[in-house]
């Protein structure tokens, strides 16, 4: 939990304070409810592309559009006052050149008032963020295991397990970090190199499925809820059922509906 006691959303440099400091710890939120919760209990908050397949129970996160990160965006920042909110940039959003990117990145900034963005980069698009960032766009950059690459990963493998795969990340990460980008996330990172680019790198490192050695933590909130699709990966780890809390009470509700026993006269008007 973040020591942070001022009723004041947290900044994209006090993210980046925290290096060395204190374990940064990050959740996702699509939606008002979630957010609510998670809000002074986290130090950022993403509002991931991964609502398409959360929210939307799209197959990929390819499926993720710009309007509906805007409108998912806004309702998180709406409704929260102490994380900071950063909204994922969705695949064909960016990737085009850095001047659709700055236009993309302008108008979910401006549309939502969320703090930063994040951007799916290797060596390639780090100049890209270094545009963003030299024209005030706050950049996460993630690397590792970069879903919006499903196609040309050929799935959702762990990255830097082999000595080419290593050097490659390694590159991508010196190359974003080189660019910019105020934090990387490292998404099914190998605990060596997640530990040496941690280390070397003076930008807050947080991890998904990329080891303790990192400098801070997210998770998909739904599955450390239980709420998540059957695909669970080994980096999850599971908090709570609360599917099986769902589930019970919506049987209940049901039950009393159907045996007359739901409303009674306290839930009436009039009588
Ligand atoms: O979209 C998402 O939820 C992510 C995860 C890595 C947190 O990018």
């Amino acid at each position: 939990m973040s020591t942070q006691t001022s009723s004041q959303r947290l900044t994209v440099p006090d993210l980046a304070a925290m290096k060395g400091r204190q374990k940064i710890v990050a959740l996702t939120a699509y939606s008002t409810p979630i957010a609510r919760l998670i809000d002074p209990l986290v130090d950022f908050i993403l509002v991931g592309d991964s609502t398409a397949m959360v929210a939307y129970g799209r197959r990929s996160t390819l499926a993720m559009r710009l309007e509906e990160t805007i409108s998912h965006t806004r309702a998180v920042v709406d409704c929260t006052q102490h994380a900071c909110v950063i909204a994922d940039m969705p695949f064909g959003s960016y990737q085009e050149s850095p001047e659709q990117a700055l236009r993309n990145c302008a108008q979910v900034l401006s549309a939502t008032g969320c703090d930063a963005v994040k951007l799916e980069s290797n060596r390639t698009l780090a100049s890209t963020v270094a545009f963003l960032v030299d024209r005030g766009i706050p950049v996460m950059a993630h690397v590792g295991l970069m879903p919006q690459f499903v196609n040309i990963m050929g799935g959702y493998k762990a990255q830097g397990l082999t000595e080419h795969s290593a050097a490659t990340l390694h590159e991508d990460a010196r190359a974003n970090l080189g660019a910019g980008a105020f934090s990387l996330l490292l998404e099914g990172v190998a605990e060596p190199l997640a530990r040496r680019i941690s280390e070397e790198s003076r930008q807050p490192c947080i991890g998904i499925g990329a080891s303790p050695a990192c400098d801070g933590q997210i998770l998909v909130t739904e599955d450390l809820l239980g709420l998540g699709g059957p695909r669970k990966p080994r980096f999850v780890k599971q908090y709570a059922d609360v599917a099986a809390v769902i589930r019970v009470a919506c049987a209940r509700y049901a039950n009393e509906v159907r045996q007359g026993e739901f409303p009674e006269r306290e839930h009436c008007y009039g009588c």
